[in-house]
């Protein structure tokens, strides 16, 4: 085939195969074959020199043309793919800034932690300051201090979660109420002391309607020079008509804790029942002697409320899973 032929071969083939290019990168191979340094076009340019003198700028002349006209060819569709490029490209970046926006889901205080929140104001009212203690704690703060005999049964594993902490000197577990508190902050502070923690305490207990391995509790201490059993039941009494309602009705039983003596549990009277809200009394001497007060300069009364159920009480819940359902639509019942 002459470079002749070639070239009319390759001026008839082309302009098929520029249009049936898809994409920029598609267009320029064709142009790298058709036009490009390995081209029939590039090739007679090179030979050009061995071509007789009278043929080679009708041949020259001819090789031009046809490049000129590919090149045309192929910059025409280059500018067209690069339009549609770019069209696409601004297609697919396109915002809509006539969409309505994607208002964020808000979230809402979880009602155990709005019932702390609520404790913890009234009594700050009252001048109680507010502290928090460690969640894993020895056993010394948890039961030795507060007065348990060493073979206390809730001691045992049966009831109190322990951590395994590897080789420490003392055994360390979840706490199972604020109270360990009471004995930290004497330890820390001189009285007078008006304390409310509040705080995530543990048991090992199975989740059941009532019961779960995990509960709140606010704790709350009052040590001075002449703290009575009816400053205990004025305080306490107070903070149930202010959480409760000013009609709330409430009665103490006689109980017993090793931390405090004489020892109470307080019931309010709610939706038409008692209910069991809080334990209670007078601080035993020997938490003072513990912690370092002297039982004959001070008196003080304690009480541990648990937080789940002021909440509970306040929805009219009934089963305290509820409060750990983390299927969001339990809770937004709730708001
Ligand atoms: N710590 C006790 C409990 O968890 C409650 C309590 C606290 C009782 C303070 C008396 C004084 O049951």
């Amino acid at each position: 085939m002459s470079i002749q032929q070639a070239l009319d071969a390759l001026r008839t083939d082309t302009p098929s195969r520029v249009a049936a290019a898809a994409d920029l990168e598609q267009l320029a191979a064709v142009e790298a074959e058709t036009v490009g340094k390995r081209s029939i076009i590039a090739e007679g340019r090179r030979s050009l020199g061995a071509v007789p003198e009278t043929d080679r700028k009708d041949l020259g002349r001819a090789i031009n043309e046809v490049a000129v006209e590919l090149e045309s060819l192929i910059a025409t569709r280059r500018a067209e793919l690069e339009r549609s490029a770019h069209a696409a490209a601004l297609a697919s970046d396109a915002v809509d800034v006539t969409l309505p926006g994607r208002a964020p889901k808000r979230g809402t205080i979880h009602i155990i932690q709005q019932a702390l929140d609520e404790v913890v104001d009234i009594f700050v009212a009252m001048g109680y300051t507010v502290a928090t203690g460690p969640e894993a704690e020895t056993e010394y703060y948890n039961f030795t201090a507060l007065n348990f005999p060493p073979a206390h049964p809730t001691r045992l594993e049966s009831d109190t979660l322990y951590l395994d902490y590897g080789d420490v000197p003392e055994e360390i577990l979840l706490r199972t109420h604020t109270s360990p508190m009471q004995a930290r902050y004497m330890e820390q502070h001189d009285p007078p002391v008006y304390l409310v923690v509040p705080g995530r305490t543990y048991r090992s207990d199975p989740l059941d309607p009532t019961h779960s391995p995990v509960f709140h509790q606010v704790e709350g201490l009052a040590v001075d020079t002449d703290i009575t059993f009816g400053d205990l039941k004025g305080v306490l009494e107070h903070f149930a008509r202010e959480f409760l309602g000013p009609e709330a009705k409430v009665k103490f039983i006689p109980h017993f804790f090793p931390f405090t003596e004489p020892s109470a549990e307080m019931h309010v009277w709610h939706n038409g029942d008692w209910m069991e809200l809080l334990g209670c009394g007078m601080v035993n001497p020997a938490v003072f002697e513990a912690v370092g007060y002297d039982p004959d300069e001070v008196t003080g009364f304690a009480f541990g409320m648990g937080a789940d159920r002021l909440a509970m009480a306040r929805h009219g819940i009934t089963d305290l899973r509820h409060l750990f359902d983390p299927d969001l639509r339990s809770m937004e019942q709730y708001r």
